[in-house]
């Protein structure tokens, strides 16, 4: 199998990386033109975004068909031969596996709903309510009811935007469909998928109400999330299907809680590993990113308590995770978990730092390599479904006002971290010589890759440089992690203790000088490997500048 536990894992969101045929719209050809550079961050894998047919509701998270390429990333061929292509330097391809619910499109809704008797009905959750009321009072992930009005008093169930129907896995038929469709990809030669929001595809029996005694709708959570027979529904895809070829499943869950990794992932679960959106979600209110009551406020305190958590719970559980700063469902993290303005290199550097050298899988998000941040956006900038449809929400159930829930849309879209991949200074930072689909983030003229590929000192030779320390020291892979400093207020600090080697890393989480004790043991005898400003000989007392980190090796543990 792909070795997971060793690899740095690159995620590319097609539409923004690179275009090759002049529609300002990036495709398969245009990854693998940048091959190359992927390959240069010493990356393992690809996870690509969906390339399949799609109507682009929730930009190719909505499938119409799964076995066919949509015509503006390309060909099957194309992507065949990016599959080749990538495995010639000596990359895998990972394909996301979109299964909790199709797009409407698609040919099995298109029967299931015009003809009732079809045997796609079975397909989907269809519910009778009434002519005007929806079967149970859930509501969808981006807000508004999460069902769907098909004839009379027929209803069907869309927990994510109203073109994506979900999928009825207690039909042993719709288990059938899809190992056919891992088959197919994996006839082709990928490492696996990345399953897209695994954690839904079971629901509570009956369907009731959530919370009937409130007013209006209500977030369906343990209804849908985690119910007991995700795992047996994966358990099958797994023995039928991936298991015949060896590849390997990384999940991917709506609020995923260590009790979800442990029974998915722990050592017999039928998943490799998981994400967490702990560090993703923090500073968001209960609800999610669109609940602004905790003010979107970071302290340095809950990124070290998020750490702790899940280095902790791999060690206890033997579960494994995937690490992230960034993804396309987040704004990016520079503003967020650093600062992208007086210490955009400095934090930027620290944070690919912390994610190398956690316990779990790294992952690098496609332009974080050169510290891309977030671009002022305006309404007429936005694109995401999840933009118009929370905004609009956010005015319609919580009164919130229309200027401010604009406002807070253009902070926390989507569609932040969607802009084009920056790689020159050229007109559309050189993704395009086309008008892009989106905005290009103004700043591509000082933050591109071409200019950092010149300079020794940059966030990509950073990248680089971290990227091939992980490979090069297993104490990186399949060390313990212990915790220094635990009370300190700022300095996130840890060993990763191998067979025979430790690594010391320490971490200003902040934008200001910090104080340091470390213990007199580590700094005895420690190698100093990488850091943000000028590499340092390890005191015992030490002063710390804004962001400032090491990563120390010591002989021996
Ligand atoms: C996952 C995807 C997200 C998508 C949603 C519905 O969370 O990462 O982009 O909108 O599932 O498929
Ligand atoms: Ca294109």
């Amino acid at each position: 199998m792909f070795d997971y536990k060793h690899a740095v894992i690159y995620q590319v969101w097609p539409r923004s990386f690179y275009d090759s045929n002049h529609d300002g719209i990036g495709d398969i050809n245009g990854i693998r033109a940048k091959l190359p550079h992927i390959r240069s961050l010493h990356c393992d894998a690809i996870w690509l975004s969906p390339v399949y047919a799609s109507p682009n509701d929730d930009f190719g998270y909505d499938i119409s068909d799964y076995c066919s390429i949509n015509p503006e990333f390309g060909t099957m061929e194309d992507l065949e031969a990016l599959i080749q292509e990538a495995d010639a330097l000596g990359m895998k391809i990972i394909m996301d596996l979109v299964v909790n619910h199709t797009s409407t499109s698609h040919a099995w809704f298109q029967k299931a709903l015009k003809d009732p008797s079809s045997p796609y009905r079975d397909y989907y959750i269809f519910r009778k309510g009434t002519e005007t009321q929806a079967p149970n009072n859930w509501i969808s992930f981006f807000g508004g009811s999460a069902w769907q009005k098909a004839e009379q008093d027929m209803w069907y169930m869309t927990l994510y935007t109203k073109t994506q129907a979900d999928l009825n896995w207690t039909n042993p038929a719709v288990i059938d469909e899809i190992v056919k469709i891992t088959d197919f990809w994996l006839e082709k030669g990928i490492a696996g998928f990345r399953m897209d929001t695994i954690n839904t595809i079971d629901k509570i029996e009956g369907l009731p109400s959530k919370n009937p005694e409130k007013k209006g709708l209500q977030f369906a959570d343990d209804y849908v999330i985690d119910r007991p027979n995700v795992r047996p529904y994966l358990q099958q895809l797994r023995d039928r299907s991936l298991s015949r070829y060896d590849s390997f499943a990384l999940g991917e869950g709506v609020m995923t809680t260590e009790a979800s990794v442990r029974n998915l992932c722990g050592p017999d679960g039928p998943l490799d590993m998981m994400f967490h959106f702990d560090l993703a979600t923090l500073g968001y209110g209960a609800l999610g990113k669109y609940d602004f009551r905790k003010g979107y406020i970071i302290t340095d305190r809950m990124i070290k308590k998020v750490t702790r958590k899940w280095q902790q719970e791999q060690m206890r559980d033997h579960t494994w995770i995937g690490n992230y700063l960034s993804n396309h469902d987040h704004k990016r993290h520079l503003d967020r978990f650093g600062n992208d303005r007086k210490y955009r290199v400095v934090s930027a550097k620290m944070l690919a730092l912390y994610n190398f050298t956690l316990i779990g899988t790294p992952l690098i998000y496609q332009g974080e390599e050169i510290g891309m941040t977030n671009p002022k956006l305006k309404k007429s900038d936005w694109r995401d479904y999840e933009a118009f449809s929370s905004s609009k929400e956010m005015t319609n159930m919580l009164h919130v006002p229309a200027f401010l829930a604009e406002k807070i849309t253009n902070f926390v879209d989507r569609d932040n971290a969607r802009t084009p991949v920056q790689w020159n200074s050229h007109q559309y930072a050189g993704f395009s010589d086309h008008e892009p689909w989106i905005c290009v983030n103004p700043d591509y003229l000082e933050w591109n890759v071409e200019s950092q590929e010149k300079q020794s000192d940059s966030i990509l030779n950073f990248y680089r440089t971290i990227s091939r320390i992980h490979h090069e020291h297993d104490c990186l892979v399949t060390g313990s992690w212990s915790e220094l400093l635990e009370t300190h207020p700022h300095v996130l600090a840890y060993l990763r203790k191998g067979e025979t080697e430790t690594a010391l890393v320490v971490l200003n989480l902040s934008g200001f000088c910090q104080k340091i004790k470390l213990p007199d043991a580590c700094v005895s005898n420690a190698q100093s490997a990488l850091s943000n400003y000028e590499t340092r000989t390890i005191e015992a007392q030490m002063r710390l500048k804004p962001y400032e980190a090491h990563l120390w090796f010591l002989n021996g543990n």
